[in-house]
């Protein structure tokens, strides 16, 4: 597989899924879609209510950090995004919005109960420090909640043209902009590396019916890095083509990447 070399094709938002470009807040929402209630679900059962102060990292069009606000109750919801056109459409009370890079070394906007990231550090190739980072701002007895895709197609051979199409989707990508999920699955160990303690990780995998959020999710995705995909030589159009309308057909039976969600607790008497 390529190397990352962001610099080839610039970072998330630059080469591959702009924010100016028509359609890329629908396309955030339909993972949303595939994906809130699971989140939701989680943050709950981890605590996450009334008095807690929130962090949501690459908060996209802000789904996750309304209806902490809306249905669980928290105090306050600070979402960070390089760029917040999306969340600023629709303020919210409690909803506070930074435009900020969270791989920015002085990257520190105070201390959470809860700090989340979906979908967001998978993207940038500085990972590692970034759990770091991000575990630095729970505050005692605080939680880390990261989740990002596993691929659990595109290493299979022989490949359907729907696991080569993941496959290429990956691989160009990582080739553009960084994107690397091949670290997901070391998330639990990283975050205990990073002193969080009752870690644990779950993974849901949405199903791919036809017109279901995340199949849509998928299309709109390979559309706007078909470039990338196609510099891979792994796919020609004709191929992403034949997926995009297999994957919206009742003969549709495939397996959609998962999201994994990995969380750790910030002890009550931290040295960090
Ligand atoms: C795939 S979207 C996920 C959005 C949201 N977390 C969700 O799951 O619905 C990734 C988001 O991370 C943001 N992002 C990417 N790189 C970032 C960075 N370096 N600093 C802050 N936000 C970033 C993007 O602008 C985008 O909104």
């Amino acid at each position: 597989m390529t190397a990352a070399d962001p610099s080839a094709g610039g970072r998330y938002g630059e080469a591959v899924f702009r924010p100016e470009q028509a359609g890329e807040g629908e396309r955030i929402d339909f993972g949303a879609l595939a994906y809130d209630d699971i989140t939701m679900a989680r943050l709950r059962a981890l605590g996450a209510g009334p008095g807690w102060r929130c962090l949501d990292v690459g908060a996209g069009t802000g789904t996750v950090s309304r209806r902490l606000l809306d249905e669980v109750g928290v105090a306050s919801v600070l979402a960070v995004d390089r760029d917040v056109r999306f969340l600023r459409r629709r303020p919210t009370p409690g909803l506070q919005v930074l435009e900020a890079d969270v791989t920015a070394p002085d990257f520190g906007p105070g201390r959470f109960e809860l700090v989340h990231a979906r979908f967001v550090l998978m993207h940038l190739p500085e990972h590692e420090r970034l759990i770091t980072t991000l575990a630095g701002l729970v505050a005692p007895g605080g939680v880390l909640v990261l989740s990002d895709a596993v691929d659990l197609t595109s290493e299979r051979a022989p490949g359907s043209p729907y696991a080569t199409v993941m496959r290429a989707m990956w691989q160009g990508l990582r080739s553009t902009i960084g994107t690397d999920v091949s670290w997901v699955p070391s998330y639990p160990h990283l975050l205990r590396g990073a002193g969080l303690v009752s870690v644990a990780a779950e993974i849901h995998v949405p199903p791919l019916l036809p017109g279901s959020p995340i199949s849509r999710f998928w299309a709109d995705t390979w559309e706007r890095s078909r470039a990338a995909m196609l510099g891979t030589g792994l796919v020609d159009d004709a191929t992403v083509d034949e997926v995009i309308r297999y994957l919206g057909s009742d003969g549709c039976a495939a397996l959609s990447a998962g999201m994994l969600t990995t969380w750790g607790r910030k002890p009550e008497e931290s040295p960090r």
